[in-house]
């Protein structure tokens, strides 16, 4: 089949594919970012890259028979101010809702996040004709990560839970919940400020080096952190691979392993731009459990 993959990123669409046992003829990309591109091509050299969607031509296409993607969610997530669809990242899902409407696939399949209003949620449902189903990555790997897909492949529904447990991911040290919170664009600061929002606001994630801390009350790490902030042990030198003694930032592989990506797939980009394409990327087995059922 013919692909076209809009905000393309690292090209996990492709590798779902791949794991579906989907055979792809021709696999075209939207995307505008260098270092994801790079990370794509890499990974699948056949993608014939097609740059920005807003110039993006259906007529210099061949038929398309699958178009997928994850628009930009800047704008709709709870993280960000959701100024919604008319945001200056998020507006960017009427491009989709343009190229659906030239293009005409036989199927597509459309991600963006859970937490985005529900009038927003609304105004995509109408424009794709179908009500989004949730899932949480959680079912397939050692994060939560809620997103809701609208697609029109018949029969799709949850995954089965294969219960991967974050601790079982991590390479040394230990975690205080059973799945990670969700891998952000940014790893977490490792300010007072930024460790209180990892254990009151569920954002970013770290792995402790003693069983002891990881399992102590959220307050009492808050006063813990505290101390160390004193005693001057928060700098981000300081607290990588546990030399504050106490805890670490995941691991770019244990980021990769959130993501159901395979080991050193973001090879080759700067370690920040690693952990930003991870934080924009799909789920892989979530889009291959769904692309499967196109098979059927
Ligand atoms: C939420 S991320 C999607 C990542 C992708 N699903 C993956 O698995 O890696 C949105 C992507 O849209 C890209 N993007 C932003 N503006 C774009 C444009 N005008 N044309 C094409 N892609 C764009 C961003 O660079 C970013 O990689």
């Amino acid at each position: 089949m013919n692909v076209l993959s809009l905000f393309d990123g690292i090209g996990v669409a492709y590798l779902a594919l791949k794991r579906a046992g989907i055979k792809v003829d021709k696999y075209y990309a939207s995307e505008i970012d260098l270092n994801a591109i790079k990370v794509a091509m890499a990974n699948h050299p056949d993608i014939i890259q097609v740059g920005d969607v807003t110039l993006l031509k259906s007529s210099a296409l061949a038929p398309i028979d699958l178009l997928i993607g994850g628009s930009p969610c800047t704008n709709l997530s709870s993280m960000g101010k959701q100024e919604g669809l008319q945001g200056q990242h998020s507006k960017l899902f009427y491009e989709y809702v343009r190229l659906l409407n030239e293009t005409k696939p036989r199927y597509f399949l459309l991600e963006n996040v859970a937490s985005m209003r529900n009038e927003e949620r609304e105004k995509i449902s109408a424009l794709m004709g179908v009500e989004p189903i949730m899932i949480n990555s959680s079912l397939v790997s050692a994060q939560c990560r809620k997103r809701l897909y609208w697609t029109n492949i018949p029969g799709v529904c949850l995954p089965e839970d294969k219960n991967i447990k974050f601790q079982d991911i991590v390479s040394g040290g230990f975690v205080d919940r059973e799945r990670s919170h969700a891998i952000l664009t940014n790893q977490l600061p490792q300010t007072e400020v930024g460790l209180n929002r990892y254990l009151f606001k569920c954002t970013g994630q770290i792995v402790f080096k003693d069983r002891f801390f990881a399992e102590l009350d959220k307050e009492i790490k808050a006063e813990r952190f505290k101390n160390m902030k004193k005693l001057s042990l928060l700098d981000a030198e300081k607290n990588k691979a546990f030399k504050n003694g106490v805890f670490r930032n995941i691991t770019i592989h244990e980021a990769e392993a959130l993501q159901t990506l395979p080991k050193n797939y973001t090879a080759g980009i700067a370690l920040s731009n690693r952990f930003r394409a991870l934080g924009n990327s799909f789920t892989c087995d979530v889009i291959a459990g769904i692309l499967r059922e196109a098979l059927n």
